[in-house]
């Protein structure tokens, strides 16, 4: 075997109390994927950062092509061939500036040399870049109209406009559809054929199966394994998350049948010329609403929450008609959306002073918690508190800011926050992005538990997931939401 081109050796890396890192070893090879599989809050995102030059380390040694490696900044990893995607989409693009121009930041903001050139050029020069990656769009649009995939493509197009000899993906599927992660992997695949190292992080299975030479496993900051397919996946996990893996069934309500439904929709159109359908969500089921990314999944959701309205037809909630004007009509009535991007839809940027896990749990209901001016801050502590315990928040305390915490880990704030009052009706999109398998198992028992005091519609894009949660599944099969129709909304399991 070739030798490596990246060996980091006893790397650490701690923040005030927390220890993200403990003396983490490995080695990557040239034509090679590597899977870093771990946990929430493991270490994963942290060891990213450091080789991409984002966080220094405490302590170790890094090697890149035989020589010490010690990135002082971003552009530095850059240039010396690492080019990272990294898992906070939101954190690697400028929402108000056009597609083209994302694509070719680094070069528009390379200090050493600026590059300065006309709008027409710059759109030339990006397309080729947006071409590798499949994404089909005006680029002269800001980045800001695409989808969460779509960002999250132009992310990767951009480092791979740097010809890297290093190729770091730090959750680049989590927000992708199938055939989006199929063309991602096919990619992948002709880059190792030309040498190059790449280091995958991914909580999903499927992506390792398809695409890893080799799984390092990382638990509390350091390797606990480095398995070679063929790999057994189950005991992976079991590795990864250091206990066995809860197992459970869907059991849906025992006499569904009879129950009247909670909530229902007839003949509804989401956009002018999409077709008519309907469904019925009985109280205590979980259905799940599979379907393609694009394919009018979140639309709905928000329908339903009253952030956007359909063109017609009808919903009901406990037999009476739901016409939310806004999302505070349906929190007041216990409909709850947890949405697909959680930066954009329910969490607060650092600058905002209440973005603590207790300030985030609490924002929905200060209406209810906070009556006639009397901060309640025991309550929201208690609730902070009971939804660290109860969806494994790995974190100091209630106070900890949002951006401290893991991808994963803040997606479980998400998750608990509409966990802290009854909810009648509780939508969940994409609730699962990003959360570890271990976490996800936990989580999928608590809305089981939840369940029968509510109805429950989870969005999801991964069969899967659907499969794993949901007592039911019905299928949004159609790519465009315009074409969406009541054959497509086939119940798959009853
Ligand atoms: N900037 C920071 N300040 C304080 N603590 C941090 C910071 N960044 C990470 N941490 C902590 O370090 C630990 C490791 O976090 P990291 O983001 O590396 O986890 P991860 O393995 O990427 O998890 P996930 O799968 O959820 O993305 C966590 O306990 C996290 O809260
Ligand atoms: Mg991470």
């Amino acid at each position: 075997m070739p030798s490596p081109i990246l060996t980091a050796v006893s790397v650490s890396k701690s923040f005030g109390p927390t220890t993200a890192l403990a003396k983490l070893d490995l080695s990557i090879h040239p034509g090679e994927v590597v899977a870093l599989m771990g946990a929430n809050g493991a270490g994963k995102s942290t060891f990213v950062k450091i080789l991409s030059g984002v966080y220094q380390p405490d302590g170790g040694t890094l090697t890149l092509c035989g020589k010490p490696y010690q990135p002082a900044s971003t552009q530095g990893a850059k240039r010396l061939g690492i080019a990272t995607v990294h898992q906070s989409i939101a954190d690697a693009v400028v929402p108000t500036l056009s597609i083209a121009d994302n694509l070719l930041l680094d070069r528009l903001c390379d200090t050493a040399s600026p590059w300065s050139v006309p709008s027409q050029a710059r759109h030339d020069a990006a397309r080729p870049l947006a071409e590798r990656v499949g994404l089909d769009v005006d680029l002269s649009a800001p980045l800001a109209s695409l989808s969460l995939a779509a960002q999250q493509l132009v992310t990767l197009a951009r480092a791979l406009a740097s010809h890297p000899t290093l190729l770091i993906l730090d959750e680049p599927t989590a927000s992708l559809s199938a055939p989006e992660a199929e063309r991602l992997f096919a990619l992948l695949d002709q880059l190792r054929g030309e040498g190059v190292a790449i280091l995958l992080v991914s909580h999903r299975l499927g992506d390792l199966r398809r695409i890893a030479d080799r799984v390092t496993i990382v638990r509390d900051g350091r390797i606990v394994a480095d398995l070679q397919p063929p790999i057994d996946f189950d005991a992976a996990v079991e590795t990864m998350i250091g206990r066995p893996l809860p197992k459970h069934r869907a059991s849906p309500p025992s006499d569904a049948a009879t129950l009247a439904p909670c909530f229902s929709v007839r003949d509804l159109r989401l956009a002018a010329d999409s077709i008519p359908f309907d469904l019925d969500v009985q109280c205590g089921e979980i259905v799940a609403i599979a379907g393609p990314v694009g394919g009018g999944k979140s639309r709905f959701a928000r329908a339903i929450f009253g952030e956007t309205r359909a063109i017609a037809g009808e919903m009901t909630l406990d037999g009476l008609p739901w016409r939310p004007r806004s999302p505070a009509d349906a929190i007041r009535a216990g409909v709850f959306l947890a949405g697909e991007d959680r930066w954009r839809t329910s969490l607060f940027p650092d600058s905002v002073p209440f973005a603590s896990i207790a300030g985030t749990l609490s924002f929905p209901f200060l209406s209810r918690w906070f009556r006639n001016g009397a901060v309640r801050r025991a309550q929201e502590r208690h609730a902070a508190a009971e939804a660290i315990a109860n969806f494994g928040i790995r974190c100091t305390g209630p106070d900890d800011r949002l951006t401290r915490l893991s991808g994963g880990n803040q997606q479980k704030v998400v998750l608990a926050r509409w966990h802290a009052e009854r909810a009648r009706l509780l939508l969940l999109d994409e609730p699962f992005q990003g959360v570890d398998a271990g976490a996800r198992a936990d989580i999928v028992a608590t809305l089981r538990r939840h369940a029968p005091e509510r109805a429950t519609i989870v969005f999801v894009g991964d069969l899967e997931e659907a499969f794993e949660i949901a007592d039911r599944v019905v299928h949004f099969d159609r790519a465009t939401l315009d074409r969406l129709s009541t054959t497509d909304l086939v119940p798959l399991v009853h």
